[in-house]
């Protein structure tokens, strides 16, 4: 549905980007210091782990329970972030910080390049977000990530519409500042695609299983799209304490 050429060469980031203004700009002072006292898994443990694109976890969501609850709060998603609004793209956090943050849509519900663009004396990051919040204790279906419960870094639950989608991006950078995780309740309109360096083509993840969770190498580039209404993605990032309970769970 759709395409993109080649991503950027992360050696020269395009100047007027986020990430290049959040590297280089003197108004992004604070987030760089924030970002250099972050903790980061090791190359060496990163890549035992990210040996492929997608790998499947032993964590499964029962989608039946799921959808049944996620209807008792549909009141609670927002539209994410504040760009690319004609996208039907929603959020419900599952994760919260310690302080709260007033904002419209709730800092959790943003791209965190973009809030961090936004807000050059409040840098946030996907870590900030490591308090489980009510939904995440009320929701039965939730009950496989206890096993994670201590480990939680930003967590929500994307709720998509025809032809909402992510662009193609990082997640983030070797060594890494976080483990993230992706699963769907629909595999076959939740479109996840990466970028593949041989075939010079994004491609796009097959034989997905409704509910189960991935560990995700979204140090690649990579873009998603919905061709259909009320497609959910669970969208859990974690911190990088999660490393031997992944590796157990793998
Ligand atoms: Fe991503």
């Amino acid at each position: 549905m759709y395409n993109y050429g080649p991503p950027p060469n992360l050696t020269s980031l395009p100047v007027g980007s986020n990430y290049y203004k959040l590297e280089n700009d003197p108004l992004y002072e604070a987030y760089r210091i924030r970002e250099a006292e972050r903790k980061k898994l090791s190359e060496k443990d990163y890549w035992s782990i990210h040996t492929s694109r997608l790998r499947p976890l032993n964590l499964i969501i029962d989608c039946d329970l799921f959808k049944h609850e996620i209807k008792s709060v549909d009141s609670l998603f927002e539209q994410f972030g504040n760009t690319h609004t004609n996208l039907n793209r929603k959020s419900m956090p599952l994760t919260e910080l310690k302080t709260p943050i007033e904002s419209i849509p709730l800092p959790v519900n943003w791209p965190m390049d973009v809030w961090a663009i936004e807000h050059p004396n409040q840098p946030l990051f996907d870590a900030d977000f490591n308090i489980p919040n009510k939904e995440f204790y009320s929701m039965e279906s939730m009950r496989p990530m206890d096993i994670l419960k201590d480990h939680l870094s930003r967590c929500c639950i994307l709720k998509w519409g025809t032809g909402a989608r992510f662009y193609p991006h990082l997640d983030t950078l070797v060594p890494s500042h976080v483990i993230r995780l992706w699963g769907t309740n629909d595999p076959d309109n939740n479109h996840f695609c990466f970028w593949n360096e041989s075939t010079g083509q994004y491609e796009r993840e097959e034989n997905v299983e409704p509910g189960r969770l991935y560990l995700a190498d979204t140090s690649q580039f990579h873009h998603a799209y919905s061709t259909a209404e009320d497609v959910y993605t669970f969208f859990f990032a974690l911190q990088v304490s999660s490393y031997e309970t992944i590796k157990q769970l793998l």
